[in-house]
């Protein structure tokens, strides 16, 4: 371990034993009243992306967040959050094990992920995390779809369905969904053109070779903009827990609005930037 490591680490353990004091207090009691105001929906599905700091100061930390969503969405209810791994693709690893792979998106997802009774699809990108009833219906045949989030995907499940977004703390770039309407607009940037290999390795401990194009890397979106002017349209309905905004978007609304909108315009999601390069 060196100089500058431990630094940071000893920061860290310092920012986080003053986080009780200095900001207000996420329980479970107050995220469920949140989350039933914003209007989540018992016994419905819920994809969640979210920072845990965003919440002020979470007593029991990520755990206390899971156990909140759960105890919303009750026992008919199907829990999902995304367990990305692309940071780890990134960093050329081309072996994708669904029991050990860590995510890369927050920790209130990685604590889910290992959470026990949540499967996980097999996709060396993408991939799902689900508990609920639902759980086996959105994670399987993940590792079989042409696009990470397009057709057949976790993700495309959910906009066909009667699905809800959950945007705990963190703005619409996080919103995986606008990927999904993306590949079914076939949008011109979304893809790159290579095909890469990976191993993937399922719960069973079986090895599937598969050959997949990934995302283009480096095209600047409008997510963010875009997530603001659903609220305006009714698609999403906002809320605040502490210091968190929470956004709750409608999942087929959703769809149907982007597809509509990307119709009109195949670019109307790429930042003002990036148009040209692709007009
Ligand atoms: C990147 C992202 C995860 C960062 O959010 P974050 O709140 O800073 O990080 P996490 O959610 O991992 O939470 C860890 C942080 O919470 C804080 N924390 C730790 N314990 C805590 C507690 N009990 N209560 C509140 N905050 C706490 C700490 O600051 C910790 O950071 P540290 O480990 O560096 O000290 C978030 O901005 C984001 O984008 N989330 C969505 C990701 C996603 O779904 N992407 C999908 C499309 S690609």
């Amino acid at each position: 371990m060196n100089v500058t490591h431990l630094i940071r680490s000893g920061r860290r353990r310092v920012k986080r034993s003053l986080l009780p004091l200095r900001n207000k207090w996420a329980t479970r009691h107050r995220i469920v009243a949140s989350l039933r105001q914003l209007g989540v929906k018992e016994g419905g599905t819920l994809l969640v992306h979210s920072s845990l700091s965003r919440l002020g100061y979470v007593p029991a930390g990520s755990p206390s967040v899971i156990n909140a969503l759960t105890e919303t969405l009750g026992v008919e209810g199907t829990l999902l959050m995304p367990a990305h791994s692309w940071e780890a693709v990134s960093a050329g690893e081309r072996t994708f094990d669904v029991r050990t792979t860590p995510s890369c998106v927050g920790a209130i997802a990685e604590a889910f992920r290992k959470s026990s009774g949540v499967n996980r699809s097999l996709h060396p990108t993408h991939s799902i995390a689900a508990l609920g009833p639902g759980s086996e219906f959105f994670r399987s045949e993940h590792e079989r779809c042409m696009t990470p989030c397009g057709e057949g995907s976790p993700y495309a499940k959910l906009l066909d369905g009667p699905g809800q977004i959950l945007l705990l703390g963190v703005g619409g770039a996080s919103n995986t969904c606008f990927h999904t309407v993306e590949a079914f607009a076939s949008v011109p940037y979304l893809m790159g053109d290579a095909t890469e290999t990976f191993t993937l390795i399922d719960d069973s401990m079986t090895s599937h070779s598969i050959s997949i194009p990934l995302h283009r890397p480096h095209v600047a979106r409008c997510f963010t903009e875009v997530t603001e002017s659903l609220l305006s349209s009714g698609i999403a309905v906002a809320e605040y827990c502490c210091e968190a905004r929470l956004l709750l978007i409608d999942a087929r609304h959703f769809r149907d609005h982007m597809l509509e909108a990307l119709k009109r315009d195949p670019l109307c999601l790429l930042a003002t930037s990036e148009r040209k390069r692709w007009q």
